[in-house]
């Protein structure tokens, strides 16, 4: 069932999104191979994200585990690939799929702050599909001076693994001076197919909401010194 949506006439900003909403909904998964069909809500097109309010606050949803553990690893996957572009908005205009912005801190263990943090992250589009060929849905930043984060993208689709789809994900590495370098991934709360996924750490699990039509998250990674 589709679900009805507002449909914009302008690209709109990241404030305006949070504002008015772009009313998408979240993905259905079925498919084959590493390729998972989305629903028809997510093969609507969906509004033009401005990149212009880079300075707003941060997703208000915050996991904050204690700071004195440090984040837990995740396996890296088939699918990363070295020399992503340095970006923090990864979503395309008129990309499909429900947009997202997820962000938080990068802290160490005496809860810190980190800035100047290398953080990568690739995922699939809402489709469920890995860009192998070039960078869509891949990104490097580097956090600001008290460790925040944020990327603007959509809510990953599910692909298969085997037999089974994978819960959505977000693929991430960090890096920073002094600590051990992290490769994690991040799931969301309530995704069905989290039960039962072979990979999948609690801890790494991302409370989230839609807010005026985007689903908003929040992790804060604790990095352990070196
Ligand atoms: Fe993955």
């Amino acid at each position: 069932m589709t679900r009805p949506r507002p449909a914009p006439d302008r690209p709109l900003s990241r404030r305006a999104l949070l504002r008015w909403g772009a009313g998408a909904t979240l993905l259905a998964a079925c498919g084959g191979g590493r390729r998972a069909v989305a629903s028809a809500d997510a093969r609507l097109p969906t509004p033009a994200v401005v990149d212009d309010d880079d300075h707003d606050d941060l997703p208000a949803i915050a996991a904050a585990p204690a700071c004195s553990a440090p984040t837990a690893d995740n396996i890296e996957g088939p699918f990363f690939k070295a020399g992503a572009p340095h970006r923090a908005v990864l979503v395309a205009d008129g990309d499909p799929g429900e947009r997202l912005i997820v962000g938080g801190r990068v802290l160490s263990t005496d809860c810190a702050g980190l800035g100047d943090v290398e953080l990568e992250i690739w995922q699939a589009d809402a489709r469920g599909d890995y860009d192998l060929d070039g960078y869509r849905y891949r990104g490097a930043l580097r956090t600001a001076a008290d460790g925040a984060w944020r990327v603007t993208t959509v809510v990953p689709g599910r692909y298969l693994n085997g037999s089974r789809y994978r819960p959505a994900h977000l693929h991430v590495k960090l890096r920073a001076a002094g600590h051990r370098p992290l490769t994690t991934q991040l799931y969301f709360a309530g995704d069905p197919y989290n039960d039962g996924d072979p990979f999948i750490v609690p801890s790494l699990i991302m409370p989230h909401r839609v807010e005026r039509g985007v689903r908003r998250a929040g992790f804060d990674f604790v990095l352990e010194p070196a």
